[in-house]
């Protein structure tokens, strides 16, 4: 018997997702008017990119900046802190009323006393996880977090093209505040960098809470409220429609990673999924830097039907996996210089 609809779900089924408006790339001699005319044109938030030339290669704008722009506006603001000491700087954060602050996971110093102390500030605490840092990365700290930002360029730069297969973290990332205590509340997953027209879709279906947008907004001669109404409506249809394969209607942060394989190995096993009835999607995955072999790809159900799929594909899968398996054996082989 196939497992039914979920039944367990952190969210309603309606999809809204915010926008929040990086002022990274406005005009700098005006950055309060820029941030009053992202809020006034429909953003939900302002997002503020702290770098300190040392965790990235350039150098932003600190605490204090924060704390005389938070005059624009009620709509919470979003640190996200690219420093490497962020523990040492925290309390000046908190005091220029900072809403939520994320730090990166990829960063060298003790991370749990800082997000810990973010808490008790009563802010919400977030972690920043870089393209190529797996989402596993997060998972000892998934009950002190608020916030995954997902970051789908190289910290450091606006303006930079967005990284799709770092977007397919954004789901597990769901998946990941759905499997922790009940009794903490739902987390929201940012996605940051090169979100604009083309790439809203695909934020929606990865069901993407919060959208930073950066200088998408600030394109001169850009009707700002146009660009935001346009983004999330494109994000709104990316959800509902996944893959624009006219899926929709099963609400997308309701999806689970089934597999991840190839792509023609999935084949067959995605076939016989379908013809089962239960839909089916195919993403990138991400890949390490020393990945040989196909590229993989991330087998996406909805959740509810993951129980009985394990039960009733898990022997395809396993088969699947080892041809997999053999298929980056055999790649690998054929890199190394044969020895006699
Ligand atoms: C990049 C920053 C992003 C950036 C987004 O390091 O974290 O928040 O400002 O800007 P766009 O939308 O231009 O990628
Ligand atoms: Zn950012």
């Amino acid at each position: 018997m196939m497992a039914g609809r979920p039944a367990r779900t952190s969210k309603p089924a309606r999809y809204s997702p915010l926008v929040s408006a990086s002022v990274l790339d406005c005009e700098l001699s005006d950055m309060a008017r820029e941030a009053r005319r992202a809020l006034r044109a429909g953003a939900d938030r302002i997002h503020l990119d702290v770098m300190d030339g040392h965790f990235v290669p350039n150098i932003s704008f600190g605490p204090r900046v924060i704390k005389s722009l938070r005059r624009v506006g009620k709509q919470p603001f979003d640190a996200h802190l690219m420093i490497s000491e962020p523990g040492r700087y925290l309390s000046e954060f908190i005091d220029a009323g900072c809403d939520t602050i994320s730090i990166h996971v990829e960063i060298e110093e003790p991370i749990e006393p800082t997000l810990l102390a973010i808490r008790k500030a009563g802010r919400l605490a977030g972690l920043a996880i870089k393209p190529a840092t797996p989402l596993s990365a997060l998972e000892p700290y998934r009950e002190l977090i608020d916030i995954v930002m997902v970051m789908t360029v190289e910290p450091g730069f606006g303006g930079q093209k967005f990284m799709k297969e770092a977007a397919s973290k954004i789901l597990p990332a769901h998946k990941m505040f759905r499997d922790r205590s009940p009794d903490l509340a739902p987390g929201q997953v940012h996605v940051d960098g090169g979100v604009n027209r083309s790439s809203a879709e695909l934020c929606g279906i990865m069901a993407a809470d919060v959208l930073v947008v950066g200088s998408a907004l600030w394109k001169k001669g850009r009707d700002v409220a146009r660009e935001i109404r346009l983004i999330k409506a494109l994000t709104v249809e990316g959800y509902w429609n996944g893959a624009g394969k006219g899926k929709g209607a099963i609400p997308h942060h309701e999806w689970a990673t089934f597999a991840v394989l190839p792509r023609v190995i999935g084949k067959g096993l995605t076939a016989e999924m379908e013809a089962a009835g239960i839909p089916t999607i195919q993403i990138r995955a991400v890949r390490p830097d020393d990945w040989v072999g196909p590229r993989p790809y991330e087998l996406l159900i909805p959740a509810g039907f993951e129980d009985g799929a394990r039960e009733r594909f898990g022997e395809a899968l396993q088969r699947a996996e080892t041809d997999a398996a053999e298929a980056r054996r055999e790649a690998a082989a054929a890199i190394t210089p044969a020895r006699d």
